[in-house]
């Protein structure tokens, strides 16, 4: 099983990606853009891993407080569009938590350096002539919780599937 813990996103920022990513398609963007519903940001990613509960019990352990995230400007890895997420050390703090968490039980993740977006467009290029077209402001939510994916090769692209979920201590902001 393909496996990766990421924060979901709400369903209006979920809706407010997607029409900036009909902005983005409007004004000549190309690329496969990710559907709403995979719009997430990863926090690490684990790939074929055999022992579910495992890793569920390695994440169940981790302790964290509630807090809030803002959508800030867009960016490239290579050809991967996305929408950056601001420098934020509670999502700093919990990314390098589960990740201690995951290596405290001999879990193996992709170790790259955590660097906090959500992936819009892939393979995306832009016209020579696009200025740039400013994320809607204020897209901010809370993190009350992060959850456990699994990944899936569908028809039509990935499927990410929702497995479990971890809350915050307080799960209040
Ligand atoms: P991305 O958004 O930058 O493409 C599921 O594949 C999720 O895990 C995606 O969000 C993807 O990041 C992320 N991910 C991180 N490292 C990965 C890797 N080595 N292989 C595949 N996906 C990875």
């Amino acid at each position: 099983m393909r496996l990766f813990f990421a924060v979901p996103l709400s369903e209006e920022i979920k809706a407010a990606l997607s029409d900036y990513q009909a902005d983005l398609l409007s004004a000549g963007v190309t690329g496969h853009f990710s559907p709403a519903e995979n719009l997430h940001i990863t926090l690490a990613f684990i790939g074929e891993y055999p022992d579910l509960e495992k890793v569920i019990s390695a994440a169940s352990g981790l302790s964290f407080d509630s807090f809030s995230i803002e959508m800030q400007n867009t960016g490239f890895f290579s050809d991967t569009l996305w929408a950056g997420v601001s420098a934020d050390r509670h999502l700093d703090k919990l990314a390098s938590s589960l990740r201690r968490a995951l290596s405290d039980s001999g879990i193996p993740f992709d170790r790259k350096r955590f660097r906090p977006h959500i992936t819009l467009a892939r393979k995306a290029s832009i016209p020579d002539s696009m200025s740039c077209i400013p994320l809607p402001g204020s897209l901010s939510m809370p993190v009350r919780y992060f959850s456990l994916f699994r990944s899936d090769r569908g028809r039509h692209g990935m499927i990410y599937t929702e497995i479990f979920r971890i809350f915050s201590d307080d799960q209040e902001i």
